[in-house]
């Protein structure tokens, strides 16, 4: 494709792109394909000839019907993904400017500008000044980095020796019984092993509780064990819980004990001085993930990743080989010895458009507005009969169920999971059924960019329309 090309086509692609924005609110938001149906619809073998890039484009429209629309204003599912168009043209820069970040020297703007960026995030966080950012792709890679990182620093780097595998004892992990599924998975990965996991009990609002944690590290202690990292969240996936880091960095530091914090989706509300409140403590982490690519608005992929102490990160993640030297080195960060790869996209940019197309004022009022709706609907809920919030609501997810009153705990959840089913299929909005401690509840997730309150108030009328409809059909 000649640079001419580029332009003829890459004008009609941001046509087409804008109007499937435009375009977004009228579509069933949940993809209605059946499995397999996409696939379908493609050659199972590689193309052969050239077909020229009109075709290919036009075979985009097949790929509708497998879409799942997370920019819809109805889409109430998991958790916002937002991509505003300003970080989806930075996506489009980044990529045409085809940068492979490995040193400093192979792309200088594009780690300095990581450096920046990163840095003007941790203001508008309220931050400490020690801490020092680096963007990974996603908040599991963060999570997976931390404990790799706390394995080293707990073991006195103990890959230069026989690793894990030559420890004279089994290293603990700690985290709540809500944390997200890519802590087990990082334990598993880092090698400590599911025995070495501990899930620690969580209080009415679903939060650790730290004398729990207590009484595991002193079991651990005694058994011969030895206790090597916490990690707790801000914002737990089901209810968006709030681990007390507080007290639970008190005893990371009495037990000497790596402390890092999921915030990957709660973490954006940390922008809100009125929110700051709910981390208390965590100046006292020794990493910090947030993912700017959930409700802050960069498109996926940009987690940030906060350490206190890069020296522990960068010993752990460190590699030399003699192509990689350059003058430089010294003067300047090599963010390949921030995390597991080795090139890295420009994904600074992304971050850079967004902060500045938005400004933090323009971010703190869409944030404000999405927790507004969440109060209005919290509201709502409280004061239906029948309806139940099953967590508090401190940022803008709600957890709920509709109880009739009459049904035994297995036909609720049947109920639940049925009236859920029947908006999800409906296309007019789509909404997530998730077991909290062993039973059904929906969780209502707001905060698309284009989701407003009108938004809102169609979805309670119709999940009470739908929820009552199931109820003459148990
Ligand atoms: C609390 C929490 N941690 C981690 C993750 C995983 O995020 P990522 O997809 O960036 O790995 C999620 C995603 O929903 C989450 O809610």
């Amino acid at each position: 494709m000649t640079p001419e090309e580029f332009k003829r086509l890459g004008y009609q692609l941001i046509d087409f792109i804008a109007e499937y924005r435009a375009g977004l609110e009228a579509k069933p938001v949940m993809a209605q394909v059946q499995p397999g149906a996409i696939k379908a619809m493609f050659s199972p073998t590689p193309p052969e000839q050239p077909v020229g890039f009109e075709e290919v484009r036009q075979d985009l429209m097949a790929l509708f019907p497998g879409l799942t629309h997370w920019q819809s204003p109805n889409f109430f599912a998991w958790f916002p993904s937002n991509a505003p168009l300003s970080s989806v043209l930075a996506d489009l820069v980044a990529t045409g400017l085809g940068q492979t970040g490995i040193t400093w020297q192979a792309s200088p703007a594009l780690t300095e500008l990581e450096e920046v960026t990163t840095d003007w995030l941790r203001q508008m966080l309220g931050l400490p000044e020690y801490f020092q950012g680096v963007i990974q792709d996603t908040a599991s890679s963060g999570t997976l980095v931390a404990l790799l990182t706390a394995r080293e620093w707990a073991t006195g780097q103990s890959q230069d020796r026989g690793g894990l595998q030559a420890e004279p004892q089994p290293l603990t992990v700690y985290a709540s019984d809500q944390a997200h599924s890519s802590v087990p998975k990082a334990v598993l990965l880092a090698g400590f092993g599911r025995e070495n996991l501990r899930l620690i009990g969580t209080d009415d609002n679903h939060a650790m509780c730290p004398d729990q944690l207590e009484a595991a590290l002193k079991r651990d202690l005694a058994e011969g064990r030895k206790p090597c990292a916490v990690v707790a969240a801000v914002g737990t996936t089901n209810t968006t819980a709030i681990d007390p880091l507080r007290e639970i960095a008190k005893l990371c530091q009495r037990y000497g004990l790596w402390l890092h914090v999921d915030a990957a989706m709660a973490g954006s509300a940390m922008i809100l001085p009125e929110c700051r409140h709910l981390w208390d403590g965590i100046e006292q982490a020794d990493s910090i993930a947030i993912n700017p690519h959930k409700w802050l608005g960069v498109a996926f992929d940009c987690s940030l990743y906060y350490v206190r102490e890069p020296e522990h990160l960068i010993r752990a993640m460190s590699t030399n080989p003699s192509y990689l030297h350059s003058a430089a080195d010294g003067q300047v960060k090599n963010y390949k010895d921030w995390g597991i790869p080795l090139g890295r996209r420009f994904r600074a940019l992304k971050l850079w458009f967004t902060l500045r197309d938005q400004g933090l004022q323009g971010l703190q009022a869409r944030l404000r507005r999405d927790i507004a709706n969440a109060r209005w609907l919290e509201a709502q809920v409280r004061q239906t009969p029948g309806w139940e919030l099953l967590a508090p609501v401190p940022f803008q997810t709600l957890c709920v169920r509709y109880n009739p009153g009459h049904l035994s705990p297995e036909q609720l959840d049947q109920h639940t999971q049925n009236w859920v089913a029947r908006i999800n299929r409906s296309g007019r909005a789509f909404l997530t059924p998730a077991l909290l401690k062993g039973r059904w509840m929906v969780r209502v997730s707001i905060g698309v960019e284009s989701t407003e309150r009108s938004h809102v108030e169609a979805l309670w009328h119709l999940m009470q329309q739908e929820a009552q409809k199931v109820e003459i059909e148990t």
